[in-house]
């Protein structure tokens, strides 16, 4: 057995937020009356052809995936960043829930329109594609649970139909080149990119 060590430079903290820096995505779903709603999650992460989703119940997202299990998830390069957080304070949810309210939020319809971002057909789901988002994958709605620990949100996860990348960050057929792409990373609020690479995984192409 391994031999216990005491750490002397750590603290048992109570952090009001625990982003600790994931990738930006802006998922796109269908607005009732057919338009396309987009908000900004940074709490994603894939599994195989499937991704999974922490959205919050008090916004638009969750309502339009309930009404319609389809969405696109954009995934911004850092270039974007400003684009993404044009989009920040505002939700698809009209009336503003209180608590979203308070937090500074108000309604807005036309998310294209505020991020100053374009709309691309999609090849098979309805909502729209984000032309400047260098990967864009249409997903189906599998699954949405809402846990019986918390009522702030839901975990949805939904099944990869295409995914459409940019031009000039593959390599060869079906590679996303490490080297030509880079996330956004929300990292405890801030915005940041990815840093040099430091080495790679022993099945790294
Ligand atoms: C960079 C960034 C990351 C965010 N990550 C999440 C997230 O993972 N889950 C979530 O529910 N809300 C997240 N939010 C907050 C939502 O964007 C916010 O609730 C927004 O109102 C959602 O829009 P909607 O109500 O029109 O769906 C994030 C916001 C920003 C700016």
């Amino acid at each position: 057995m391994e031999k216990m060590t005491q750490v002397p430079n750590t603290e048992i903290i109570k952090p009001k937020i625990l982003y600790y820096g994931t990738p930006v995505i802006l998922l796109n779903s269908l607005n009732e009356d057919g338009s396309v709603n987009i908000s900004p999650l940074s709490s994603s992460w894939a599994l195989g052809d499937y991704i999974i989703l922490g959205i919050g119940l008090g916004g638009k997202a969750i309502e339009n995936l309930e009404r319609h299990p389809e969405c696109v998830i954009n995934v911004p390069s850092p270039s974007l960043w400003e684009n993404v957080e044009k989009l920040a304070p505002y939700t698809g949810k009209n009336p503003v829930p209180e608590y979203k309210k308070k937090n500074g939020f108000t309604f807005e319809k036309e998310k294209y329109a505020i991020s100053k971002l374009t709309p691309a057909e999609s090849k098979t789901v309805k909502p729209t594609r984000i032309m400047e988002c260098p990967i864009q994958i249409e997903a189906i709605v599998k699954h949405i649970r809402m846990p019986d620990y918390s009522t702030d949100f839901a975990i949805v996860e939904v099944q990869v139909i295409h995914v459409h990348a940019h031009k000039d960050i593959l390599t060869g057929e079906n590679y996303i080149d490490p080297n030509k792409w880079s996330p956004l990373i929300y990292n405890f609020r801030h915005y940041f990119g990815l840093g040099n690479q430091l080495g790679k995984t022993f099945r790294a192409e």
